[in-house]
């Protein structure tokens, strides 16, 4: 070994001990007689003493450093007049004797703090030098720490980590696929899994009865703060098990998370149908750290001669409590952000419920004060709220107010993201419909099983038939999701008739796990949490991209490694591939 300690583990016991030390150069303070260096590495910081008095020598050396040099330092501990009680360390110091330059250093084009002066790309660009930041490893420690925990929880319940391939077939349903060419089999291609929902699916068949696996996934999509083309998955299935097993297991396993990581117990979770949570919060990843619940208004908000909420499929809004002393300007604000394209309402209705019992809203030439209180009592308002209020069509309706819910949630600081909201959200739709298509598509993918009760009403009332899927959210974020499979033949062959799938395209786009399904398929089900999500949601951090050591841009591009990037020409030769010029 190049030292005998870490830059974060030597206190006042250690002083007067002989030590070897390496690391980074963080930073060196010149006092005239005496310099200062941080050493920095992993573990933590370690203040380096140099002194023109005792050491003339080393002094000077120490004075021909630079930021980010690689050190390797011996010297004596001792106590320090001026403590840090914000280091591990901060009780001691070194008075260096030694120094052994490892490496030299450019400067770095960002300073390596966690109030870095380096911007987003750049820091991408050089992200070997943002990780060297105690902030961003810090990410990755604790999803170090988390997936150790989570095979310890899987493996202690009996589950097998298996992995599955990489190199699959392309499926159409879900995302769009990353597709890989194939030298061997021109013309032909891989795709890179979007999940491993058929494997883990075959490994039931195949009797392994319980699977997990933390495993990378590829999506084409668009990106957000929230997603990424290769994110990480807790993959899970198990076999003879009905819903309530599986939420059950896994219930368990994000609460042994928070435990062992968080020192937080939790009740039992909150369940919630897909039904209520559309009603209620416009949102199938309801964020239930406020309340805040939708109201539905049309039979006191029609009739009144109001054209938009004559004319409107639904009138629903949200009471905010304590905001009636809104100003103008708040209002026309929440005006404008309810008109922004991503939120898309036309307009915003509000009703102030003033302190003295009286009411003025945007709609007075429409309303009495007494049609004004019948509505405040819908809303249960109380002297003092705000009831903000939208029309028009049911869907679009909801999901514009949900958008300014959130708003309002943020305003009133409602949503501290370590206040953590936890709710199951049960019987989802089994198939959605898609305009453009005009045709329906499986919610969560074709193998979700029908609810037997809902089962008989799949070719006439297919938009009403609920599966047995299931997603974890908190605090409004989907953190995983999963559903009882279908494992019989019959009822697979009606799914994918439903889908609008002729059997002859259904055999060959799944011929593969239908063949496997004649014989023998076990009852089963599973789930998949994002693992990115999930380490973003224990740091109580936004986005998941400080929690993967490379991430993507929003573009989809590694800044750092230049990547997607052009290959050659004698590449695509072997590949048979021919390149359509760019526009
Ligand atoms: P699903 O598509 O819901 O289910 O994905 C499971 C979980 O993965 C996370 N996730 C993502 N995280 C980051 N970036 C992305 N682009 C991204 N896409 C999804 C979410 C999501 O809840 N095979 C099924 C699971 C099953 O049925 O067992 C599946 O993949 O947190």
């Amino acid at each position: 070994m190049l030292r005998t300690h870490n830059c974060g583990e030597l206190t006042i016991k250690d002083c007067g001990k002989r030590v070897t030390l390496c690391g980074w150069l963080q930073r060196s303070r010149d006092l005239g007689s005496m310099t200062f260096i941080d050493l920095r590495d992993r573990y933590g910081i370690t203040q380096l003493v140099f002194n023109t008095d005792t050491n003339k020598d080393i002094y000077n050396q120490a004075k021909s450093l630079s930021r980010e040099y690689v050190l390797q330092v011996e010297g004596e501990v001792k106590e320090r007049s001026n403590k840090n009680k914000n280091l591990s360390t901060g009780d001691i110091e070194i008075i260096v004797d030694k120094i052994n330059v490892l490496n030299t250093a450019q400067i770095p084009p960002f300073t390596i703090e966690d109030n870095t002066d380096g911007g987003d790309e750049l820091r991408m660009k050089y992200r070997y030098l943002d990780l060297r930041r105690a902030c961003v490893r810090k990410n990755l420690e604790l999803r170090h720490r988390l997936s150790i925990l989570i095979r310890n929880y899987l493996n202690n319940k009996d589950f097998l980590e298996i992995e599955t391939p990489f190199l699959i077939r392309s499926t159409p349903e879900g995302a769009r696929d990353f597709v890989v060419p194939s030298r061997m089999n021109p013309n032909e291609f891989y795709a890179l899994p979007q999940s491993p929902q058929q494997y883990k699916q075959l490994l039931m068949v195949a009797g392994f009865d319980r699977y997990f696996q933390i495993v990378r996934c590829f999506r084409d999509e668009d990106l957000r703060a929230d997603r990424q083309p290769e994110f990480t998955q807790i993959d899970c299935e198990m076999s003879f098990v009905e819903q309530e097993d599986v939420l059950n297991t896994f219930e368990g396993l994000i609460k042994y998370l928070f435990k062992e990581e968080k020192h937080l117990e939790f009740p039992k979770f909150n369940r919630m149908t897909w039904q209520d949570a559309m009603k209620y919060y416009g949102s199938d990843k309801p964020d239930l750290r406020f309340d805040m619940k939708f109201v539905e208004i049309d039979d006191v908000a029609k009739g009144k001669g109001f054209k938009v909420f004559d004319d409107a499929e639904i009138v629903v809004g949200i009471c905010v409590q304590g905001c009636a002393s809104y100003t103008r300007k708040q209002l026309d604000e929440l005006t404008e952000f309810v008109k922004k394209p991503q939120v898309g309402a036309n307009g915003l209705v509000y009703i102030k419920y003033n302190e003295d019992k009286t009411f003025k809203s945007s709609v007075d030439k429409f309303f009495s004060q007494d049609d004004l209180k019948v509505i405040a009592e819908k809303f249960d308002a109380k002297p003092g709220d705000l009831m903000l209020i939208m029309a028009g069509k049911k869907m679009k309706t909801r999901i514009s107010l949900c958008s300014l819910r959130l708003e309002m949630g943020s305003r009133l600081n409602l949503r501290n993201p370590f206040n953590y909201a936890i709710t199951w959200v049960v019987d989802f739709p089994l198939l959605e419909w898609n305009e453009e298509d005009q045709r329906y598509y499986a919610m969560h993918h074709p193998f979700t099983a029908p609810k037997p009760e809902d089962y008989p009403i799949l070719f006439t009332k297919p938009g009403e038939v609920r599966a047995n899927a299931y997603d974890l959210v908190i605090n409004g974020t989907e953190v995983g999701g999963g559903s009882i499979r279908i494992h019989d033949k019959k009822v697979q062959a009606d799914m994918f008739k439903a889908l609008g799938f002729t059997p002859e395209k259904a055999q060959e786009q799944f011929g593969f796990l239908m063949n496997a399904f004649t014989y023998g398929a076990p009852p089963h089900g599973g789930l998949a949490f994002g693992f990115d999500r999930l380490c973003a949601i224990f740091a109580g951090a936004d986005t998941i991209r400080d929690f993967i050591a490379f991430p993507k841009n929003n573009s989809g591009r590694d800044l750092m490694a230049d990547a997607p990037s052009m290959i050659s020409q004698q590449q695509l030769d072997e590949l048979c591939l021919d390149l359509k010029k760019k526009d």
